[in-house]
């Protein structure tokens, strides 16, 4: 797979390193890429529309308006990318598109975009320090966009340090890898909800019942079936993992009810529905509305029973192909395949704590899966490789 014939946005904004576009633009042509270039109006003080149309092989855009009196259509050019880049992306170009500040055709056409978005920072080394920045970077990967963070070297101030915009061999390679790691897109047309992360069980306003579960494995999942085309929607409790695609949906819930609310909200439109959530079994029956004091040597609270969301999804199912989760610490097998069948499901994935580097928090995980007539056994993998292992499987069964 190349990116011959993939359509790239390149979106030009005003610092010194737009000089560096026009290799860019270079990189990208020979690898056979259709390259459009737009710009905001800061950048034609730095680099020329004529020498970037004259590498693009077409007119480039700065402006919503031409001067025959019709308009440059920011939509029309946002639907027509397969990846949008910002490059070099200013301080202030990043601030507008995080916050949807819309005053020039760059912003308008990101605001448009469907497609993946790149980023390119570029700025002076205490303007990519800035805690507004970082603020705004974190903000612009939890919209699932790209960064290619600043190289460090000697920047246009005469400084040293981070905030030279990357080579433009080193954007071209990521923007070649991207196109890569998407061309499996077996997963097209389908809508994956996947549950992950803990649920916490609200005692009094400081305190939960909860459990060790980070998302990652969850994260993961939702992250290698987007690459493979699919709609995700992601549920997950509290959790610092972040999703990294643009084809995730994450909603945030912190209660076992709350999870099973959202999930859902969304039930009869999936196709897949993966749990890997470490939901609660049990919430506080009463929660306290004042926090507690420590009066008394001992303290009970009592429990009841949180609704079972895989469970219920089991009794619910039509159309859907259903895979759980078992976190086992004994009797693993025989509690795994209990589960495959009181929550009729289609595939149940076993993860034990009695295996080293297995389960909650690891970037690793070690498996077997079962369905109602085949198991297998896997190595101790990262956990994207078992999100691989799991979603193969999945794609075995149900798109045989
Ligand atoms: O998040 P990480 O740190 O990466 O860790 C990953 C993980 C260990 C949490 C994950 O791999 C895992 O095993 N998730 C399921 C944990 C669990 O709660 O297992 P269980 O055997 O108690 O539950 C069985 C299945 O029912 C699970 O799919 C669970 O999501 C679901 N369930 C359980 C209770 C409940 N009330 N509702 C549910 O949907």
């Amino acid at each position: 797979m190349t990116i011959a014939g993939k359509k790239i946005l390149i979106a030009v904004s005003g610092g010194i390193a737009a000089y560096k576009i026009h290799f860019l633009i270079r990189y990208l042509i020979k690898k056979g890429a259709d390259v459009q270039v737009i710009m905001t109006p800061d950048a034609e003080h730095f680099v020329t529309k004529l020498s970037l149309s004259t590498l693009s092989k077409k007119p480039v855009y700065s402006d919503f308006y031409t001067e025959n009196g019709t308009w440059n259509s920011h939509v029309e050019l946002a639907l027509w990318a397969d990846l949008m880049i910002v490059a070099p992306c200013t301080a202030n170009t990043l601030a507008k598109m995080v916050n949807g500040i819309c005053d020039n055709l760059v912003i308008a056409t990101y605001m448009s975009a469907k497609c993946p978005v790149f980023i390119a920072p570029a700025m002076d080394l205490d303007m990519y320090q800035h805690p507004s920045t970082k603020k705004n970077l974190d903000l612009a990967e939890s919209f699932g966009h790209t960064i290619i963070p600043a190289e460090s070297g000697e920047l246009a101030s005469g400084l040293i340090g981070q905030g030279r915009m990357a080579e433009p061999e080193t954007i071209s390679t990521q923007i070649e890898a991207f196109f890569n790691e998407n061309s499996n897109q077996s997963l097209d047309g389908k809508t994956v909800l996947i549950t992950a992360g803990p649920t916490y069980e609200a005692i009094d306003p400081v305190r939960f019942i909860g459990n060790h579960s980070s998302g990652k494995m969850g994260f993961s999942l939702a992250d290698e079936a987007a690459k493979r085309g699919a709609k995700v929607i992601l549920i997950s409790g509290p959790s610092a993992e972040k999703v990294s695609h643009q084809n995730i949906e994450i909603h945030k819930v912190v209660s076992a009810k709350e999870m099973f609310d959202k999930v859902f909200e969304f039930y009869e439109t999936i196709d897949i529905g993966i749990a890997s959530a470490a939901v609660a079994d049990y919430t506080p029956k009463m929660v306290a509305s004042e926090k507690i004091k420590k009066n008394d040597e001992s303290f009970s609270i009592e429990l009841i029973k949180n609704p079972d969301i895989l469970k219920t999804m089991g009794e619910q199912k039509k159309h859907q192909f259903l895979v759980g989760f078992a976190l086992e610490t004994q009797n693993e097998e025989e509690n795994a395949l209990g589960k495959l069948h009181k929550k009729n499901l289609d595939m149940i994935v076993l993860n034990s704590l009695r295996d080293e580097g297995a389960g909650f928090k690891n970037d690793t995980n070690k498996i077997k899966i079962f369905t109602q007539t085949d198991k297998k056994e896997f190595d101790l993998k990262s956990k994207e490789s078992v999100a691989k292992d799991i979603l193969d499987f999945v794609e075995n069964q149900y798109l045989k």
